[in-house]
Formats: structure tokens, C-alpha cells, sequence
């Protein structure tokens, strides 16, 4: 269905009455006090279409951390420096294992399957290191974020990194030490883990909300360039294949059931944010944060299934 004889407007008010009722909300993650202490009640909805028409529904302008969805952004900047030879250090299939899974590193010595599991992310930050000092590194990732956010309106400058969050990520992180200490022995992180580690923690830590989300998210449906301004952030072909890397593996071990759901290009995090791109036709935000067992947003799924149920976005949707 085309995105203009659609009511998007009733169909996101629709989405979020549903979701205000749901008595079974998931569970919030707790392993921080900066996320545990997040309601579970919030819900939020951002669509923007490849017109730049917007639609909300919900907490759309309340920021919240996006964790692991900023592996999108740093999987895009890596492209950027490094260009295909980040291919050498990182594969491309689903795990099938838990997001923050150490054992198929040891029998793929110390190449994660994908850039979205935790191994994979760490490694990619280690590229964007570089020869920066991981404060820089950390400041060209926000500017970064912002700039794909900015539509020259709303304003993209409160796009931060909640420290708060940060510091929590640092002192609860033994999994992603361990990660990180592992693949070093196999000679696949090149800084010291803490400098790589500083990075990781940090882009966990950005928090932006469902709008700016979707907004940075647009150039994922455009073919890697900002439909506002025209301007390339990455290749068409670039484009395309991150799109492929987020159905296939932006949700771990329950990429297959979200793309069974819902059938579009995903990144979770464990802040209980989703950004679903229907490639052509919108960038989606949605925020909620309670998370099924997999520690994917769990009413996050269920409204992407209820839209893709009333607008015919699934890209296993026949083209209209
Ligand atoms: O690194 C970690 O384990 C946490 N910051 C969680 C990252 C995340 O969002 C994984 N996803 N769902």
C-alpha cells in the first residue's frame, strides 16, 4: 500500500491504545540501576516517511538509551573509514547465540559472526579507533548521530551520552572485558581494551528519542543518502547490505522470530528501543522498554507487527 493513502495518523493513535492496555509488558532490564529504574508504562512511536512527513504517537520526544541500536551508526561509520576491509575482522551470518555470547568466538578464533552481537560491535569500535584517543572518538560518534538526525527544525543538539548510563555500563561490564580480552588473544582488537571498551560503553549509552531516531534512520530507507538534503551518508550498495545485516541478525537469537513477525530490517537494544526500516518507504521508531526473553522490546515487536499488518510495509509484502 503507498505510504500517502494510508491514515498513518489513525493507524499510529490505533497502535498506541492498543499498547497502553497491554497488561503484559516484558521485563525491564535491571543489570543498571539507569535502566531498571525506567517505568515499564512508556511507549513510543516515531514514522517518517521517504517524504519527510511525520507521524508520532505516544512518548515519540522522550530520549531514552538506545544501546545496541547505535551499532547501526557505528557499523555505518566504520564503513566509512575502513571500507570492506572491516569484512576481514567481522562476519556476516546470525549467531543464533545471545547477544552477549562468548563461545562460538573460541572454534571462529576471535571473528564474531556479525557486527551486531556484542563481540562484533566491539571489534568495529576498535576500528573506528583508529589513531584517536577514544574521547575524540566518542565525540565524532554523537556528531555523527546528530547529523543524520537533523532536519533543520527540532533541533538534534540534545542528542547526548547519559554518563549516568555510561559509568554503569563500565562497572557492570565483565562479559564485554571478557569479549574483548578474548579476541585480543587471537590478535582481533589492536588498542588497549580499555580505550576500545570506553568506546563501546559510551555508544551504549547515547539517548535519543523515537523522532530522532527515525530521522536518523532515514537514509537506511533512502538508499544510504538523507532524503532531506540529498546528501550520501553510504552507498546504495552499503545501504542495502546493512539493511540485510539488521533482518538477519539485529535482533540475536530472535532475529528469525522478528522477521517471522514483522518481516523488516531491525536493530534492538536492551533499553527496549527498536529502529525498523521499510526500505523505500519509512524510517520507524518505536520505545518500550519491558523485554521478551530474548531481550528484545517485546510491545516494541508487537506494535511493528500491528503496523505492518495495517500498511503492507513487510518487505515480504508483495509490492503494490
Ligand atoms: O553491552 C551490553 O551488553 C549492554 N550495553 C546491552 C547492549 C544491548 O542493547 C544488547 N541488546 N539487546
Amino acid at each position: 500500500m503507498h505510504s500517502h493513502s494510508l491514515d498513518l495518523k489513525a493507524i499510529t493513535a490505533e497502535i498506541a491504545a492498543e499498547i497502553a492496555q497491554a497488561t503484559d509488558r516484558g521485563r525491564v532490564a535491571d543489570y543498571i540501576p539507569a535502566l531498571g529504574a525506567i517505568s515499564p508504562a512508556h511507549f513510543g512511536m516515531a514514522i517518517v516517511l521517504a517524504d519527510g512527513t511525520c507521524h508520532l504517537a505516544g512518548d515519540a520526544d522522550v530520549a531514552f538509551s538506545i544501546q545496541s541500536i547505535s551499532k547501526v551508526f557505528s557499523l555505518t561509520m566504520a564503513l566509512g573509514a575502513v571500507g570492506d576491509a572491516i569484512w576481514k575482522r567481522v562476519g556476516r551470518e546470525p549467531s543464533g547465540s545471545a547477544f552477549n555470547s562468548i563461545i562460538q568466538l573460541e572454534t571462529e578464533r576471535g571473528i564474531p559472526r556479525n557486527p551486531f552481537i556484542n563481540a562484533g560491535a566491539i571489534v568495529v569500535c576498535d576500528m573506528l579507533l583508529g589513531r584517536y584517543e577514544p574521547r575524540e572518538a566518542i565525540g565524532d560518534m554523537v556528531r555523527f548521530v546528530r547529523s543524520l538526525a537533523d532536519d533543520g527544525q527540532s533541533g538534534d543538539g540534545d542528542i547526548v551520552i547519559d554518563e549516568h548510563v555510561a559509568r554503569g555500563e563500565a562497572e557492570t561490564g565483565f562479559r564485554n572485558m571478557a569479549l574483548a580480552n578474548y579476541m585480543r588473544a587471537f590478535g582481533n582488537i589492536h588498542h588497549p581494551v580499555e580505550h576500545t571498551l570506553g568506546l563501546y560503553f559510551h555508544q551504549c549509552a547515547i539517548a535519543m528519542s523515537c523522532r530522532q531516531l527515525a530521522l536518523a534512520g532515514r537514509y537506511l530507507m533512502a538508499g544510504g543518502r538523507n532524503p532531506a538534503t540529498g546528501r550520501s551518508v553510504v552507498s546504495a550498495q552499503r545501504a542495502r547490505r546493512i539493511n540485510a545485516l539488521m533482518l538477519m541478525c539485529g535482533h540475536y537469537d530472535g532475529s528469525g522470530e522478528f522477521a517471522f513477525r514483522v518481516g523488516l530490517p531491525g536493530k534492538s537494544g536492551v533499553g527496549g528501543g527498536i529502529l525498523a526500516i521499510a526500505p523505500g518507504v519509512a524510517s520507524i521508531a518505536v520505545w518500550s522498554p519491558g523485554l521478551n526473553e530474548r531481550g528484545n522490546s517485546q510491545l516494541g515487536t508487537l506494535a511493528l507487527e500491528r503496523l505492518v499488518r495495517k500498511t503492507g510495509w513487510s518487505i515480504f509484502d508483495p509490492v503494490p
